[in-house]
């Protein structure tokens, strides 16, 4: 009679603790693994650079000028005259910098080409040597610590010589010099990369350099900035269609020729924003549709689905290019993963069916919108000393749903993610080290992903930008974006409380995953 009590008592016993355990560690199910972290065993955790913003040694060993070298040499398009000519010198430092990763604990690294370090006049000169073998130090470099090299062709730049030729992406025939340049990477790199973006930022690029005017070429109508000549209506669109293209020639050369061979992933990177409706009415629910449609969908649906979004044919009709039998076909080949750099959200209003005031995205060639980011007077989130970040992490996994399902879940890395503060020359070393609104932005932003990801979201990467400190194109070094700050007089670099918490953070998500790999 006394053992079947003794029995009971045990089992129950057994299922209390049980009931404890899960509930002091959920164990998740995650893309088919088990884990106690939300994010996959395989996940990437890294931080993010590019070329012009870190390298510096503008002329060293052979690099050729290129599109930024020359507007920021010319007066008055950077905010305190500064130019990345030295930058960071990541160019002599990358050594130094990779042991800032590694104490960090980061599995991959995010940098871009200089497309004219490799190619100082694309394909109308000789391959520059010594810049492939800088890149190929820095690969080797990173593989013997472990950390995987996640590469972009490139992050806003291209030689001067082709920007002199073809203005630089309103010819066709740029196509052909993006398509060489894409094949002299693989060959020489992709034995050891396994990651590639095609583009960093497309939608910037043709925005800001197209639109407005603000990057190069510097070109607009005067309706919507300050340049001498441009088509603020027609070019962005053409440009556009260009770097697609480019994109597409890239991805087939890698598919056809290096793929099966190096298996690794090719994709592109793009600027996304979260747009919540402005109301709940159907007019502000589409507005906010046709504002994505007019940003991000612009580029990624002809990759994916070999169309325009409907709402820029409906607009802009046979003003948007064309895509012939032939790009159809190079653009088969798609994409292996979408790369989202999320920072901020804005609200949407719709400007065909109500009236508004001129601003950001109010005309028919941006959707006829209105983005701002106040409803009823009220911001969307806390303001930040960059004119166009409001911390929203809501914002992470809005932006990861939402190409999650109108990409059918192509596998997604979050590319960039991070949080700027003006510098200011009064700040105690103490208070610029003690980056707390950094440490809240990064780790609200991940717990937002977390809950797209145990939603099912294939997210497989967050790049944290930036490691450093570092030239930010238009407001040249007055703002700072670093886990490290970067002292501009003697290029010393000082880790913030944003880096050992990061550190911290992925010591806890990552279980030891790290691997050697041999260079
Ligand atoms: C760009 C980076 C830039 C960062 C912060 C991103 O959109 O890719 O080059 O530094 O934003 O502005």
């Amino acid at each position: 009679m006394e053992f079947p009590l003794l029995y009971h008592a045990f089992f129950l016993l057994g299922i209390c603790f049980l009931v404890l355990l899960v509930s002091c560690n959920p164990v998740i199910k995650v893309n088919g693994e088990f884990s106690s972290s939300p994010f996959p065993r395989s996940f990437l955790f890294g931080t993010a650079s590019s070329s012009y913003q870190y390298e510096g040694a503008f002329l060293t060993d052979g690099k050729g000028l290129n599109n930024w070298d020359n507007f920021t040499h010319k007066p008055g398009n950077i905010m305190d005259g500064s130019n990345g000519d030295v930058a960071v010198d990541h160019y002599h430092r990358y050594l130094q910098d990779l042991d800032l990763m590694d104490y960090l604990g980061v599995n991959s690294y995010r940098f871009s080409i200089s497309w004219a370090r490799v190619l100082p006049k694309g394909r109308f000169g000789d391959v520059n040597w010594a810049g492939i073998d800088h890149y190929n130090k820095l690969i080797n470099a990173l593989l013997l610590k472990g950390i995987q090299p996640f590469v972009t062709l490139t992050h806003y730049d291209i030689p001067q010589e082709l920007a002199d030729r073809y203005g630089p992406w309103l010819s066709r025939e740029v196509q052909e010099d993006f398509e060489y340049y894409a094949d002299i990477c693989f060959k020489y790199f992709g034995d050891r990369v396994k990651y590639w973006a095609t583009f960093n930022e497309p939608n910037v690029v043709v925005i800001r350099g197209y639109q407005s005017g603000i990057y190069p070429p510097s070109r607009c109508s005067s309706l919507f900035g300050n340049c001498t000549n441009g088509d603020s209506e027609k070019e962005p669109f053409i440009a556009a269609h260009n770097i697609i293209l480019s994109h597409a020639a890239a991805v087939k050369i890698y598919r056809t020729k290096y793929q099966k061979e190096q298996e690794g992933n090719i994709g592109i990177v793009m600027n996304t924003l979260w747009l919540e409706p402005m109301s709940n009415s159907l007019g502000d629910k589409l507005a906010a549709e046709r504002a994505q449609a007019f940003y991000l969908n612009w580029f990624l649906d002809p990759i994916i689905f070999g169309k325009y979004p409907k709402e820029m044919y409906e607009i802009l009709g046979s003003s948007l290019p064309s895509l012939s039998k032939y790009d159809l076909e190079k653009l088969k080949n798609g994409l292996d993963f979408i790369g989202i750099n999320y920072y901020s959200s804005f609200y949407v209003k719709d400007c065909i069916f109500s009236v508004c005031e001129p601003g950001p995205g109010n005309s028919k060639t941006e959707g006829s919108i209105l983005r701002t980011a106040k409803r009823n007077g009220v911001l969307i989130g806390e303001p930040t000393d960059v004119d166009w970040l409001f911390v929203y992490p809501q914002g992470m996994s809005e932006i990861v749903t939402y190409i999650k399902e109108r990409y059918n879940n192509i596998p997604m890395y979050i590319t960039e993610n991070g949080f700027g503060e003006r510098d200011n020359p009064h700040t105690s070393i103490e208070d610029l080290l003690n980056d707390t609104r950094r440490v809240r932005y990064m780790s609200n932003h991940l717990d937002s992903l977390a809950i797209a990801v145990r939603n099912g979201a294939d997210v497989r990467g967050y790049f944290a930008w930036s490691l450093l400190d570092n030239f930010e194109w238009n407001d040249g070094y007055t703002i700072r974006f670093g886990l490290h700050h970067v002292d501009y007089a003697t290029l010393k670099r000082t880790k913030r409380l944003s880096a050992n918490w990061y550190k911290q953070y992925i010591a806890k998500h990552m279980a030891g995953k790290r691997s050697s790999a041999s260079a």
